[in-house]
């Protein structure tokens, strides 16, 4: 019995592992989609805007004002409504955490 629980324990904390895993993977497939125009991972080439080692709640509130609208723009209106409000904060932690 307590050989059962104690493997169970390890089943559940790998299975645990493993969705966190997949959560990063998910975000790095999002933020790919940033990278022709912002750079890989964020570091952007002159002309455009680096997203790296922003601050987070800062690049939130931006992607959140260009869904809304309230933040004109030529593309990233478009391109943000592509994902829910969930999906651009981690998207927006993601840039944070690179380093500039
Ligand atoms: C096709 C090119 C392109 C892609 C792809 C793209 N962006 Fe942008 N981004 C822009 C442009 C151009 C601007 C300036 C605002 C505008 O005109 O849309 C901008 C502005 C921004 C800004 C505001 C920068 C600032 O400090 O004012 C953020 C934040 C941002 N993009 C995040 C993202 C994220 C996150 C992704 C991926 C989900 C992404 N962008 C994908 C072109 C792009």
């Amino acid at each position: 019995m307590r050989e059962t629980r104690r493997w169970l324990a390890g089943a559940v904390l790998l299975a645990a592992a493993a969705t966190v895993q997949a959560e990063v993977n998910q975000v790095r497939v999002w933020a790919a989609a940033c990278a022709n125009c912002h750079g890989t991972n964020g570091h952007a080439q002159t002309g455009n805007e680096s997203l790296a080692g922003k601050d987070k709640d800062e690049l939130l509130q931006k992607l959140l004002d260009f869904k809304t609208g309230r933040k004109p723009a030529t593309l990233m209106h478009q391109l943000s409504k592509g994902y829910t409000d969930e999906q651009l904060a981690q998207i927006a932690a993601y840039f944070a955490a690179q380093k500039k």
